[in-house]
């Protein structure tokens, strides 16, 4: 069992299984009044802070209606400038704040180790709070990799299967933590991408250590017809030091209609979202884009993963 959620190699396969079968039971269970009504019972004795310091749609929305479905309230702070940090107090301080008054701490943050920080420092306090990392700076996004994961279990299984990862996977933090929640399993990852957005060695070395078969190439039309998973991602600009990004053409990393009689029939197009130009809206009708089914799978394995960290999975 875990006490937090911070990334992805926390998530062995037993228990990546056991949040998607918790996560299939809940909307199971959702689809009748008197299912619903039992769900929203099951956290009502629990409160959560949603703290987001970086901009945010799909995960914000799916913490705050999985806190609905199971009854946990919530409170959000969108905003860093309105909150005692633009005062100078430090991030640790902030957090024993939002220990003072929630039971689930779920934080986005430009900061690389926020959430690991802010576990560390609810170790040793008497009631258990607990972390979830809903995004780390250009580092991971755990809970994204759980939903993506759950989207390939749904969508004809993981094992066995070519995943290749498009556009910016040096700073995308979706990528690194799919790539890494994927090592329990029985997959080749294809890197594709411009020599500038080429992944980290050290992501490179984790999944070397874990025994994954791993390429990288430029050539996102020779990946094609090889692909069991597109897995598309936009320009990560919001890391750029000095504009670097406009200098980099990635024109060639983007899936249009024109490509689709290429892809396998039965290839998966995932991503993250929120997309730019790298998926044409033309392919959004295709029974291969999964990326509307990711959405929709993000609210009940974060649901499946609140009730996991209460220790009450069991009762759904
Ligand atoms: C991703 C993120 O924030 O890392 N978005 C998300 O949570 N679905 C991907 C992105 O912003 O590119």
């Amino acid at each position: 069992m875990i006490d937090h959620c911070l990334r992805a190699r926390q998530f062995d396969r037993p228990l990546i299984e056991r949040l998607c079968a918790s996560a299939d039971r809940l909307r199971a269970a959702a689809r009748d009044k008197a299912g619903a009504d039992r769900l929203a019972s099951l956290l009502s004795d629990k409160r959560a802070v949603l703290c987001f310091a970086q901009p945010s749609t799909r995960t914000f929305l799916s913490f705050a209606n999985a806190c609905h479905i199971l009854g946990a309230r919530f409170c959000d702070l969108r905003d860093m400038k309105a909150s005692s940090q633009a005062k100078g107090e430090s991030w640790e301080d902030t957090v024993r704040t939002f220990a003072s008054y929630a039971d689930f701490i779920v934080v986005r943050h430009p900061e690389a180790d926020a959430a690991e920080r802010a576990a560390r420092t609810l170790e040793g306090l008497e009631r258990a709070v607990r972390v979830v990392n809903a995004g780390s700076g250009p580092d991971e996004h755990p809970t994204q990799a759980l939903l993506d994961v759950y989207t390939l279990a749904r969508r004809g299984g993981i094992d066995g299967k070519r995943v290749a990862f498009v556009g910016d996977l040096k700073r995308g933090r979706a990528v690194r933590s799919l790539a890494l929640m994927l090592r329990p399993y029985r997959v080749t990852l294809s890197f594709v991408s411009p020599p500038e957005f080429r992944p980290r060695e050290d992501l490179l070395a984790l999944l070397a250590e874990g025994g994954l078969r791993c390429e990288q190439t430029e050539d996102f039309e020779g990946e094609l017809a090889k692909a069991d998973v597109l897995y598309m991602t936009r320009v990560q600009d919001e890391y750029d030091s000095a504009g670097e990004s406009r200098k980099v053409d990635v024109s060639r990393y983007r899936l249009g209609p024109e490509h689709l009689a290429r892809l396998k029939p039965s290839a998966q197009i995932l991503h993250p979202l929120p997309r730019r130009s790298e998926i044409d809206p033309g392919v959004d009708d295709d029974p291969r884009a999964a990326y509307w089914d990711q959405e929709r799978n993000g609210l009940w394995i974060r649901a499946a993963l609140l009730l996991l960290l209460s220790g009450r999975d069991g009762k759904v």
